[in-house]
């Protein structure tokens, strides 16, 4: 039942064979082996039913191709141990963790959900979610129009950049180089918001920006020189995707708070501190219970935060700018308009981000848990040429591969990864990102694992 199809045989007849097989009861499975050697590229074809069969039996699917000794010949340096694969039924999408699926409270919520029209700020749903989310991040520090409710983490970013910029001609910002906001968000502050980005270098390890580079850089109101716009706002990021899902230190935010305040004082400037908190609660988990339970103490160091609910939250849409600041508030709503983003019932989606908090924010930590297992374990598995690139802090696993002692190119590994049904994304030139959330459970972990191990079986370290 295992159909070989060697580079003599052309591709007309395999397509024939194809057919042929399609109107048939069997499935065919297509199988490119690429012989790096030799470049000669083997198809093979095995019946699915087999699969199938064994499957329905219960028994542990795994096809062992046997090579025909006749067509060997062809094959020179051919590695058989590259012939042998198992089949992967399960998707395991490790890309990002806004492929996260709505749960059946999510979609319960949906049909439920009490909805009017918010542009006229009459939706019960987001009206809530948006009182939620200022107690949580505000506490008494709430005076009642605090948080504003919009579709995408890009959009809270970017009105929330402009908002502080005040949207005149002249100003400036200080943002990282591996920053969501700089890497990814087209330029938007720089085409639609009109802000002078001075892009300085995160630390790799830990997320930050340096203190002393943002003093070296900072140009305020006070030198009075004409060519320099005026630095208006810092942004950071928490946690850090680019950086491996990185948490920002407590002590670091501390000092970069007193730090601001004390500029401000002294050179009569007004410099805010913007956070994009994408994954805020990942961070307050390993803050501890206390950040959990009283986000708010967050807030201490900056002075606006965008918050999304479609990254390990797990809610398909909708993220939320939140400040004690009521002025910045109504320039962010004036701007959420402008830009498109005025929903009307969209209570809709807002009750989804009602049953992230309750339900998938206490189940982060499983995925911080599971990103280390996965982290450690591939460290074990000792594959020369690939590397954790360090252990994770949150839900981000990070490996940066070396292609010459691999012998595989990114798009090589990505596609092996496809292959045994494993996604994942390559972030830049051999680094490459797996992201845990609440439906990837333990064992497809081990999963992942196991699949990487038949991956790279022939290529373990010598040790
Ligand atoms: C750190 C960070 N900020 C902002 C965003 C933007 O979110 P959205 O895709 O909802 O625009 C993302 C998206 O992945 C992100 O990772």
């Amino acid at each position: 039942k295992i159909c070989y199809v060697h580079r003599r045989i052309s591709k007309q007849t395999v397509l024939n064979c194809k057919n042929i097989f399609k109107k048939s009861k069997y499935k065919i499975l297509n199988y490119l082996v690429k012989n790096d050697a030799n470049k000669y590229k083997i198809k093979l074809i095995a019946l699915k039913y087999i699969i199938y069969k064994k499957k329905r039996e219960g028994k542990k699917v795994k096809i062992k191709i046997n090579m025909r000794a006749s067509w060997l010949k062809y094959s020179h340096n051919f590695n058989t141990r590259s012939l042998q694969t198992k089949i992967y039924e399960k998707k395991i999408d490790l890309r990002s963790d806004t492929v996260t699926l709505p749960t059946a409270a999510m979609r319960q919520a949906m049909l439920e959900s009490k909805v009017g029209d918010d542009v006229y700020g009459e939706d019960p749903t987001v009206n809530s979610l948006q009182e939620r989310m200022s107690h949580l991040f505000l506490g008494n520090k709430f005076t009642g129009k605090n948080a504003l409710f919009v579709p995408t983490g890009t959009m809270g970013n970017l009105i929330s950049c402009i908002s502080h910029c005040s949207n005149t001609f002249d100003s400036e910002m200080i943002l990282g180089d591996e920053s969501h906001i700089h890497f990814y968000e087209q330029g938007g502050i720089a085409s639609v918001g009109r802000i002078h980005s001075r892009v300085i270098q995160n630390n790799k390890t830990d997320g930050t920006l340096s203190i002393k580079d943002i003093e070296k850089c900072v140009r305020p109101m006070h030198l009075k020189n004409v060519h320099f716009p005026i630095t208006k706002l810092i942004c950071l990021e928490n946690t850090q995707n680019r950086c491996g899902g990185a948490v920002l230190p407590l002590s670091y935010l501390q000092e970069l708070r007193q730090w601001v305040n004390a500029y401000n004082d002294e050179y009569k400037s007004d410099i805010k501190i913007h956070l994009d908190g994408a994954r805020i609660f990942n961070a307050l988990v390993e803050y501890g219970n206390d950040y959990l339970t009283y986000p708010y103490k967050i807030m201490d160091y900056v002075d606006s935060i965008s918050v999304c609910f479609s990254k390990g939250l797990g809610a398909p849409i909708g993220s939320m700018v939140i400040s004690p600041c009521d002025e910045f508030m109504q320039r962010c709503l004036r701007l959420r308009k402008v830009l498109g983003g005025g929903m009307r019932q969209v209570g809709v989606i807002a009750s989804c981000a009602h049953v992230s908090l309750d339900e998938v924010v206490p189940k982060l930590k499983q995925d911080h848990i599971n990103a280390l297992l996965l982290a450690d374990k591939i460290t074990k598995l000792q594959i020369s040429g690939l590397q954790i690139e360090k252990m994770p802090q949150t839900n981000i696993v990070n490996f940066v591969t070396e292609e010459q002692k691999l012998q595989m190119t990114d798009e090589q590994v990505v596609l092996a990864l496809k292959q045994a049904n494993v996604l994942i994304n390559c972030m830049s030139k051999n680094k490459f990102r797996m992201v845990l959330y609440h439906q990837i459970s333990t064992k497809d972990v081990l999963d992942v694992v196991d699949r990487l191990q038949s991956i790279f079986s022939n290529k373990k370290k010598q040790t």
